[in-house]
């Protein structure tokens, strides 16, 4: 039976800078994505003409719904009725990028499901085709695509691709529990009622600091205007930043909406040592090594 195997990385944001809420409630982004090396995998096997099923293992394997709310299942019955093609998909996920991290596991999981749907019922849908859908599903879905370094705009789904140097050596401690992006969204609204409305910007330091290839100045240039908020929804985030800033890490941020807490390190002997003394620490449920950038969601089998 055919089955066919897609490989799906986090995404996380080097920069995230937030605009007021445009009229349909979404914030304006200028945001830098890097994809990293932690995976979910994402199978699809055939099904009856209109089932569409989903299991999931591993991480947050009790927290994912299973139903039509799954966004791989929506991914695939989006593709099935835009290629107006009578299929049917049993998706097995499993995970070890965070649910409900910041770190866009859902929206790669969604991108798998559309690469592996496309491959299993022989559709050779362009990769246009496939990024327009991907826009439709979530802000971040496009960008699992393509992965690498990109630009993202918009509300974060207009996804251009960077030329940068260099490998970053990440460090990612996972929270108890996930947060509710839109919660962190309008917890953000709260803090920021006073800020003037401008368009956000891409930050110059960032990008200078990509093409350089140097973590020491990218280290430096991390931000993410989201922070402040997710402290506020979960205290706890400062000590776990502190405690990595303690440790030498060259810079931290909170991964996109939270609560994940991201370090970046000099090498990987540096890298493992953080690891080590974050697991031993407490300021977290779990630690996660991971190199970026790596290429977006790719069929493997
Ligand atoms: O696009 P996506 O479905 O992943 O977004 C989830 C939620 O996050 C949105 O419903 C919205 O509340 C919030 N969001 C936002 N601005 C963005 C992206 C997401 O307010 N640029």
């Amino acid at each position: 039976m055919t089955t066919v195997t897609v490989r799906t990385p986090a995404k996380i944001n080097l920069g995230l800078n937030v605009g007021r809420p445009r009229p349909d409630g979404y914030h304006p982004l200028a945001t830098v994505y890097q994809a990293i090396a932690l995976y979910d995998e994402v199978k699809a096997r055939p099904a009856q003409p209109g089932e569409f099923t989903v299991s999931v293992t591993g991480e947050g394997q009790d927290v994912v719904p299973l139903d039509d709310t799954n966004l791989a299942v929506r991914a695939a019955r989006l593709l099935a009725k835009r290629a107006k093609v009578n299929e049917g998909v049993a998706l097995s996920i499993h995970k070890l990028i965070a649910v409900a991290g910041g770190l866009a596991g859902g929206s790669s999981d969604a991108a798998a499901a559309l690469l592996a749907c496309d491959a299993l019922w022989g559709l050779h849908s362009s990769r246009e085709e496939l990024t327009g859908l991907a826009a439709e599903l979530g802000s971040d879905v496009p960008f699992c695509l393509i992965g690498g370094n990109a630009i993202g705009t918009g509300r974060g789904e207009v996804v251009s691709s960077v030329l940068a140097r260099g490998s970053y050596e990440w460090v990612l401690a996972y929270a108890s529990t996930g947060l509710s992006t839109p919660e962190v969204f309008a917890e953000f609204d709260r803090l920021d009622a006073v800020r003037a409305d401008e368009e956000p910007e891409v930050p110059e330091v960032l990008m200078s600091a990509l093409r350089t290839g140097d973590p020491y100045a990218v280290g430096m240039a991390l931000h993410n205007d989201l922070q402040p908020a997710t402290i506020r929804l979960r205290p706890a985030i400062r000590r776990t930043i502190e405690f990595g800033e303690d440790f030498g890490a060259l810079g931290s941020v909170v991964a996109g909406s939270g609560p994940t807490c991201l370090f970046l390190t000099a090498d990987s002997e540096h890298a493992i040592d953080l690891a080590v003394a974050l697991s031993s620490s407490g300021v977290c449920r779990l630690v996660q090594r991971a190199n970026g950038p790596v290429p977006g969601a790719r069929v493997v089998t």
